[in-house]
């Protein structure tokens, strides 16, 4: 009996001891901090920021340090101490980082811990990324920088004096909690620095805490706007390459989005064959305006690329534009250039071929044409012919002989129909002379001159003027009255032999004057066809004669 008393006691005594154990160790309820980082050899005043506010007794929280409770914890000369809920550390070493917990026990015996990380960095790590309090980048051009809250939360504590720093050197008169920057500009960016200098049992303590300022340019972000394509239609060529341009403009200094692509048929085209799409943005300086745009190649067009729509989509932040364009077959440009040279090529040739056929032509069509003055023209002879017959030598004068006896009458009136008044062969002796050149040359449309110039100059200086010759003189005279004063016969040039080395010094003024407003008609004595009658010589003197011969009927009336 007595043994199993003992055993129920020794059971209990177990059971109170573990008991004990377990309210050592209290279960509590955990509040937790964001961590904070800190610079070797600052000061550092930490109250967390989920624990009432109140004074409390040091009975009431305990600080632990990796669960392990802090000693010497209330000494205020010590390096780390507390006071009244509140950590300090006086001089930040690195080996201070770790875990802090303030654990607070009510009266109703509840627990809580409040626990905050802490890492404290060498100084020379000053300005580094995570001992920043965040930056500060609005556009807004006139800027407010706060000094982080734990460095002021100390200075209200403890009446400290504000210093500012920017980049680590002094901003002069700078004792706000707030720094203010007016018209901020891109020179401002920068580290900004608070220290605090504050009192603590007669001692001078600092605490610091930086902020970055980063310039941000403004931005306007506007309704996306296509700039290209403009037209509802481009023309393409079958066969043939085309790029096709979305340009979109989304807004000023946009750096976030501004995206243009194409759709065909509404499907993207990075995946389609024989469609290729580069894309590349651009923010035009100094004007910041930001343009995105998308070049589609298209390999060879094809028929069904005429039916596609092809869609330009400009997204921006807020908004997305569209635009839609259709391709259009083009007549090939190629084949446009070669019916503009082939036309003007045929429009050279037919002026070439007017040019050099304009007497055949006109031969050609003079029966077709109406010729209403030529018919009322009564006179009988078509042409009167006139010739030198004085001071030419021997080798002229046969020559003219053969042309005036032979050749012109062979061609002209019996090739050719026309009616002449030959001067020696036409005129009966006996009679007056004078009366009948006169109404001969009455009779005739046409004065054709024969120029003999092969004769000598010795012939001119004997003869000055041929007018004063008997014989010829008469004709020249009264034809070229005819036909420079009365201006009633047009007149023909023909010139047999070569120009003389003086030309046509020689000649009246009158027939000078003839001579270089129409250059005489050579004749080519020596050509195998001379005497046809569609020789070029002949076609221009057929050209030149009236274009229906005087009929033969005026014959009888006038002689
Ligand atoms: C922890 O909190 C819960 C409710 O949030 C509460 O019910 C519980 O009693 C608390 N525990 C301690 C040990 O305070
Ligand atoms: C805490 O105690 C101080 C004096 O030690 C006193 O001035 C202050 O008013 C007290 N604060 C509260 C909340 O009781
Ligand atoms: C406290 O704990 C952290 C991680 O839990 C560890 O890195 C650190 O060394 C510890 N400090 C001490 C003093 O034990
Ligand atoms: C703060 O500055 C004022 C004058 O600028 C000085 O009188 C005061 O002692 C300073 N306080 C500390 C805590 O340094
Ligand atoms: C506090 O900072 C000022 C300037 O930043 C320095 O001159 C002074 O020595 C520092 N005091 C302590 C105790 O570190
Ligand atoms: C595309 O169109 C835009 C706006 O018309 C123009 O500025 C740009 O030069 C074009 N790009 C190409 C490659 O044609
Ligand atoms: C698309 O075009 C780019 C540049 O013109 C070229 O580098 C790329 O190889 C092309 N891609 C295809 C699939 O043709």
């Amino acid at each position: 009996m007595m043994d199993a008393s003992g055993l129920l006691l020794v059971i209990f005594a177990v059971m109170s001891t573990s008991e004990c154990s377990e309210t050592a160790e209290p279960q509590c309820n955990d509040s937790d901090q964001y961590p904070f980082y800190l610079l070797e050899g600052e000061a550092f005043y930490f109250v967390h920021l989920n624990l009432p506010k109140r004074n409390y007794s040091n009975e009431e929280v305990t600080w632990h340090r990796n669960n392990s409770r802090i000693e010497n914890i209330y000494d205020e000369n010590e390096r780390i101490h507390c006071h009244g809920g509140a950590l300090f550390f006086l001089n930040l070493l690195i080996e201070d980082s770790g875990f802090y917990t303030a654990r607070l026990i009510d009266q109703s015996g509840k627990c809580k811990n409040y626990n905050v990380k802490i890492e404290v960095f060498e100084a020379s790590r000053r300005g580094s990324t995570p001992l920043l309090w965040g930056s500060i980048d609005t556009s807004s051009t006139n800027k407010r920088i706060p000094c982080p809250h734990p460095v002021e939360d100390t200075c209200e504590m403890f009446g400290g004096n504000y210093t500012w720093y920017k980049d680590f050197n002094l901003l002069q008169g700078n004792h706000e909690d707030n720094l203010r920057i007016d018209s901020a500009t891109k020179q401002h960016e920068g580290i900004y620095t608070c220290i605090c200098t504050w009192t603590h049992n007669n001692k001078v303590y600092n605490s610091s805490g930086s902020r970055e300022l980063i310039f941000k340019e403004q931005a306007a972000y506007l309704e996306v706007e296509i700039l290209s394509p403009t037209n509802k239609e481009q023309f393409a060529d079958e066969g043939f390459q085309i790029k096709l341009n979305c340009s979109v403009f989304c807004g000023i200094n946009v750096k976030t989005v501004c995206d243009a692509t194409w759709l065909i048929n509404g499907v993207q085209v990075n995946q389609m064959d024989g469609y290729n799409q580069t894309t590349y943005g651009i923010m035009e300086e100094p004007s910041k305006k930001t343009i995105s745009t998308a070049i589609l190649t298209i390999e060879t067009v094809s028929a069904k690329d005429f039916q596609a729509e092809f869609k330009c989509a400009g997204k921006g932040l807020y908004t997305t534009n569209y635009a839609t364009l259709s391709l259009k077959k083009r007549e090939s440009m190629i084949r446009m250039v070669i019916a503009a040279v082939s036309v003007l090529f045929i429009c050279v040739f037919v002026a070439l071929l007017v040019k050099c056929f304009a007497i055949d032509l006109a031969l050609l069509l003079r029966p077709y044409l109406p010729l209403r003055s030529h018919r009322e023209d009564t006179r009988s002879y078509d042409a009167y012919v006139v010739y030198e017959t004085q001071s030419m030598d021997v080798v002229a004068e046969e020559t003219l002989c053969r042309f005036v006896t032979q050749t012109l009458p062979s061609v002209l009136e019996e090739k050719c129909g026309y009616r002449l008044f030959i001067h020696g062969r036409d005129d009966i002796p006996g009679e007056d002379r004078v009366a009948l050149v006169e109404d001969s040359m009455t009779q005739s449309r046409r004065l054709l001159v024969i120029l003999t110039l092969g004769s000598g100059s010795e012939v001119a200086d004997q003869h000055p003027s041929l007018h004063d010759s008997v014989t010829g003189g008469f004709d020249w005279q009264v034809g070229l009255h005819h036909a420079l004063v009365q201006r009633e016969m047009s007149v023909i040039l023909i010139q047999l032999g070569e120009t003389g080395p003086q030309g046509y010094k020689h000649l009246p003024i009158g027939l000078q004057h003839l001579i270089r407003k129409s250059a005489p008609l050579r004749w080519p004595e020596s050509s195998r066809d001379a005497a046809a009658c569609n020789s070029r010589f002949w076609k221009r003197v057929r050209y030149l004669m009236p274009a229906v011969p005087a009929k033969k009927c005026q014959k009888a009336s006038v002689i």
